[in-house]
């Protein structure tokens, strides 16, 4: 994979990435519980029955009783969540560090009072500095690593004949699709009310969709979609958030959790997005644990229908655009073409499509509410096929005035747009289909298909 990580070769130091993160997910999060007075009491009661409380691995729960931090770290710890840990134990930081070094208390202790450890030597694995070494291991992580050894080998040689054997060539996207997400739309499939006739000709212009969907089921989907005060609080709401966990419960929004497939994610794709996008200078919220909410999941219906499982994997991709300020229409547009360039440099040949969601103008609040405009949709339509560029430089209050205070959800497809392949000097996108509806609950419904050609 051409993932950018340069910090691989620094002696003795271990980066806490987006990959790091997921496989250390639950052993921070234990570390975290033990912010509570309550918790540390239940684990220095009984260590076994309190990690027996947490989905970590056996190698995790092993680390954490051999207090084993190096190892820890190999696990997917962070040295900010296991202080949690050394806190338990009555451990100052510097005695956490000094831990992991292979040096007495002491003789750490009085290195850093001489000024600490130089740099030189200890840059780059090879040189000649004094964090070269082996990794300082307890009695437990050697145990573990010559028991589970030949585990190991028969492991790597399988991941090496996978590779070998393994199709060569690069992900890439193959269309885009923009689709209103309605929560009613939702409502109608689970109440089975689709052939009623307020909702009969809406469902009818996603007929030729569903139809096109199977004959262009992708590897993945990234999808993006504005979570409506779901997952996020109002504690933190990021601009944008990628999930990358391996899987996404469907939310209960207040009308219990709609009866659909949870959403299989695809996390080494979507770190590899992260870590590329974020590389490119956008600042993205990693997030490993999300529900999703009818901004995912009701464009996955009208696409697919409701099939028992859905037929691939999706990274939701979070944008705020319910806490102003929101991001403009240039930033998303921009933001889609590094997610491009992030996909097309995935060494896996994975067909991707890039769904963008919400919209088209509704206003769910005060007296406006029911605005609906739409000869400006349809010309947002004609300019999303044709001048992306352009529209992309529309400002918010345009949205606003024009398609309601909820229509600045369109936004949010000019990043599918953005990572189309014209915008990066291909060919233009060919139109497979388009569809306009008024109304659906308070909304206009829109709705196209971009196929890349070539
Ligand atoms: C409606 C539309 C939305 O996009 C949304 O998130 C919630 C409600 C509606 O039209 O009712
Ligand atoms: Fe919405």
């Amino acid at each position: 994979m051409s993932l950018d990580k340069p910090y691989l070769d620094v002696p003795g130091t271990t980066i806490f990435d987006a990959d790091q993160s997921r496989k250390g997910y639950w052993l921070n999060q234990f570390c975290m519980s033990l912010m509570k007075a309550e918790n540390r009491a239940r684990f220095k009661a009984d260590e076994d029955a309190y990690l027996a409380e947490w989905p970590m691995t056996d190698e995790q729960k092993a680390a954490v009783r051999a207090r084993d931090l190096n190892w820890a770290m190999k696990t997917g710890g962070n040295i900010y969540f296991l202080s949690k840990l050394g806190a338990t134990d009555g451990l100052s930081f510097q005695q956490m560090a000094g831990s992991m070094t292979g040096m007495s208390e002491q003789q750490y202790r009085d290195m850093m009072v001489a000024g600490g450890r130089s740099p030189e030597g200890n840059r780059v694995v090879g040189e000649g500095g004094d964090a070269q070494g082996a990794m300082s291991q307890s009695a437990a992580w050697k145990a573990w690593e010559e028991k589970t050894q030949k585990d190991l080998s028969a492991a790597v040689q399988q991941a090496q004949a996978a590779t070998e054997s393994g199709a060569k060539g690069r992900a890439r996207i193959s269309a885009s699709v923009y689709s209103s997400h309605v929560p009613a739309i939702g409502a109608a499939i689970d109440h089975g009310k689709t052939a009623e006739p307020y909702w009969a000709p809406l469902f009818k212009g996603f007929e030729p969709s569903k139809q096109w969907m199977k004959e262009h089921t992708p590897d993945v989907i990234f999808l993006v979609y504005n979570d409506h005060a779901t997952n996020f609080d109002l504690s933190v709401i990021p601009t944008f958030a990628i999930g990358t966990a391996a899987e996404f419960e469907p939310a209960d929004e207040g009308y219990g959790p709609r009866p659909v497939p949870k959403v299989m994610g695809h996390p080494r794709l979507a770190s590899h997005i992260a870590q590329s996008v974020i590389q490119q200078d956008f600042d993205l919220t990693i997030v490993n644990d999300l529900k999703v909410d009818h901004g995912l999941t009701v464009p996955m219906n009208l696409m697919f229908g409701s099939p028992a499982q859905w037929p691939c994997r999706v990274i939701p991709f979070h944008v705020n655009v319910v806490q102003y300020p929101v991001p403009s229409g240039a930033r998303c547009f921009a933001l889609g073409q590094a997610i491009r360039r992030a996909i097309e440099s995935y060494d896996e040949p994975l067909n991707v499509q890039i769904w963008g969601t919400g919209g088209m103008s509704h206003q769910l609040q005060g007296p406006r509410a029911g605005l609906i405009n739409a000869d400006w949709d349809n010309r947002f339509l004609d300019r999303l096929i044709a001048d992306p560029k352009g529209l992309s430089t529309m400002p918010h209050i345009d949205y606003v005035r024009e398609a309601g205070s909820e229509g600045i959800e369109l936004v949010m497809w000019l990043i599918a747009r953005g990572a189309m392949a014209d915008v990066a000097g291909g060919p233009a996108p060919k139109v497979a289909h388009r569809f306009f509806h008024v109304p659906a609950s308070n909304t206009a419904v829109g709705h196209l298909i971009l196929e890349n050609k070539g």
